[in-house]
């Protein structure tokens, strides 16, 4: 035998044992986070509107659909002008969602279960009814210098206009008047909710104050609400006056609106970066004592190359999850395999190698994913969330398909409805439609109050889409769900390699492929047949065994298609594993 051979052979073990390791994944890497809207989710006292103990009373059920974490919005003392995301005690429970000693419940029952909690942080703003605001406007300094103030512009006829053109995003000036200071103060979003000053460094330390009474409570980490949104312009830069900022090139005509500017001075600012980063810092502090891992995602409809530098900026850490909002922003029903697959690629292609995406198809702030994409998508759509290399991501109620509620301008509470002052056209914008409450089972309210009025109306149809009716039958959504949180589990889902195809314009398919095994999921996006050829993808021959079905296929596990002419029904999802002939 040739010396070669002979090394050969004494490498041949060592070269198996270096493939076959895997790195040790972390609880979040390997975790579906479940959004709960804690609102619409559970009421436990009949007054209509979720809260706390419903939740923990739930707790449960987030055990059988096999997800590991959720993330909670906004649970803290607010007026609700948007509902919880305006919030006036940043250390304190809204007493309509229940007690501290109920959210202390919540924790305990949590960790008997190993559900992390997971809490929404609001850093951006706080509430015009808060006591920092309130003692601001009594002109007590250290608060006003809390928020943004800025003089208001004086025109020919002495009458008082906003300082600049900034437009809030739920419309109209971002800036009001207070007398009691003749000044105006800034607010992104609803009036409500007055912008912190975050190069007050009284404001960054209060602000991580919160970060650490919460982690104190013993949760998990932070969903980081609307963090693009944290600085703007610096104003001694422009002679101390915020300046306009410029019409957008392809605006809408009312000037009303959001997109009618490029928001060059209130987003995206490289300050936001560096707070993340110290955000991070105050994370790892407890971990270091502890050594559990605490996590935050951060909320960024961004470009990607500015969604990766909420990672860290390779010396500095930051989130562990910047959200990934391709599947919500980027592709829809109406998109075709390839827009799919580039959508998909894009967060790929710009995260950074040795970090993990995450994947996300719906929130409180999108339409539902069965009406953005189509009823028969729902199980594809889970499949592309759960399958993907990464992090998943669930809102309550994806795992059924439920759907937009229609909700009518009489009932529309939600401030980006609302304020378009339009009763025809409002439920464009109205986020109220996936916010409706949670479908349990075919009782009054879906099962979700007992009460004579729920504060949105629950969606038409509970009756047959619910939870408890899809428990009891063996084809639901929700038991496809429970299937792919277990399939990702497997560690072909957890560490295998991922390459994607457009096959044709309808049909988007993926492999996964580890330690010998492969997988490939077959997503039909419209209503044609087709016949594939999945060995387009390296060792895809012979037959595929079906491993899951979406409910309507007529195919069932166990049933083998052959690699090379699959037959694909319209809107047909499918996940399949290469069978191993001998060769
Ligand atoms: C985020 C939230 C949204 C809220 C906004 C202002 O985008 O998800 O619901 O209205 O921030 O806090
Ligand atoms: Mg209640």
């Amino acid at each position: 035998m040739s010396a070669k051979w002979r090394i050969g052979i004494i490498l041949l073990p060592v070269l198996v044992l270096v493939q076959c390791q895997v790195k040790e994944l972390d609880w979040w890497e390997k975790t579906v986070f479940y959004q709960i809207y804690p609102r619409s989710f559970k009421d436990s006292d009949g007054d209509g509107i979720g809260d706390l103990n419903g939740i923990t009373d739930s707790l449960e059920y987030l055990k059988e659909l096999g997800v590991g974490a959720t993330w909670l919005s906004p649970i803290f003392k607010s007026p609700m002008y948007d509902f919880g995301y305006d919030i006036s005690d940043f250390y304190a429970i809204q007493e309509e969602y229940g007690t501290m000693e109920d959210f202390e419940r919540l924790l305990q029952k949590a960790k008997e279960l190993d559900i992390k909690i997971v809490l929404d942080f609001v850093p951006n703003h706080g509430s015009n009814e808060s006591v920092w605001f309130e003692e601001a406007l009594k002109g007590h300094e250290k608060y006003y210098n809390y928020f943004v103030w800025e003089d208001g512009v004086e025109d020919e006829n002495g009458k008082l206009n906003p300082p600049n053109n900034w437009v809030s995003v739920f419309r109209k000036s971002a800036w009001e008047y207070r007398k009691e200071v003749g000044k105006y103060y800034l607010h992104q979003f609803v009036i409500g909710q007055p912008d912190l000053n975050y190069r007050n460094p009284e404001v960054v330390e209060e602000m991580k104050n919160v970060i650490r009474f919460w982690l104190d409570k013993g949760i998990a980490g932070f969903r980081v609400d609307a963090i693009a949104h944290l600085f703007e312009v610096d104003k001694t830069l422009f002679g101390g006056k915020y300046p306009d900022e410029p019409l957008a090139q392809n605006r809408e005509i009312d000037p009303d609106n959001y997109d009618y500017l490029d928001h060059i001075y209130t987003k995206d600012h490289e300050e936001t970066f560096e707070m993340v980063y110290q955000w991070r810092d105050v994370l790892d502090e407890y971990k270091a004592k502890d050594g559990f891992t605490r996590v935050m995602m951060t909320e960024a409809y961004s470009s990607p190359q500015i969604t990766m530098k909420y990672f860290g900026d390779g010396v500095r850490a930051g989130a562990q999850m910047p959200f990934n909002f391709v599947l919500i922003s980027e592709v829809s029903g109406s998109s075709t395999a390839a827009e799919l697959k580039y959508a998909l690629d894009k967060f790929l292609t710009f995260k950074p190698v040795d970090k993990l995406a995450n994947w996300v198809a719906g929130n409180h702030d999108n339409n539902r994913v069965a009406s953005r994409y189509s009823v028969e998508l729902v199980d594809g759509l889970n499949m592309i969330v759960m399958l993907l290399p990464g992090i998943a991501v669930t809102y309550m109620g994806e795992e059924i398909g439920m759907v937009d509620g229609y909700v009518s301008w009489e009932d529309t509470v939600d401030p980006s409805g609302c304020n378009t002052d339009d009763p025809i056209n409002y439920w464009t914008v109205s986020r109220d439609p996936e916010r409706t409450p949670f479908q349990w089972n075919s009782e009054k309210n879906a099962g979700f109050s007992t009460g004579d009025k729920t504060w949105l109306p629950v969606a038409e149809g509970y009756e047959t889409l619910n939870v408890e009716i899809q428990k009891s039958t063996s084809r639901s959504h929700l038991n496809v769900y429970k299937q792919l949180t277990r399939l990702r589990n497997e560690p072909v889902f957890r560490y295998g390699r991922f390459e994607s195809v457009a096959l044709n314009p309808d049909i988007f398919a993926f492999k996964r492929w580890h330690d010998g095994e492969i997988y490939v999921t077959v997503i039909n996006l419209k209503n044609r047949d087709h016949t594939i050829d999945l060995t387009y993808f390296e060792h895809v021959v012979g037959h595929l065994e079906v491993v899951l079905t979406d409910i309507r296929s007529k195919k069932v596990p166990g049933d083998l298609l052959e690699a090379s002419q699959a037959e694909i029904v319209a809107h047909e999802s499918l996940v399949l594993k290469v069978v191993h002939t001998l060769r």
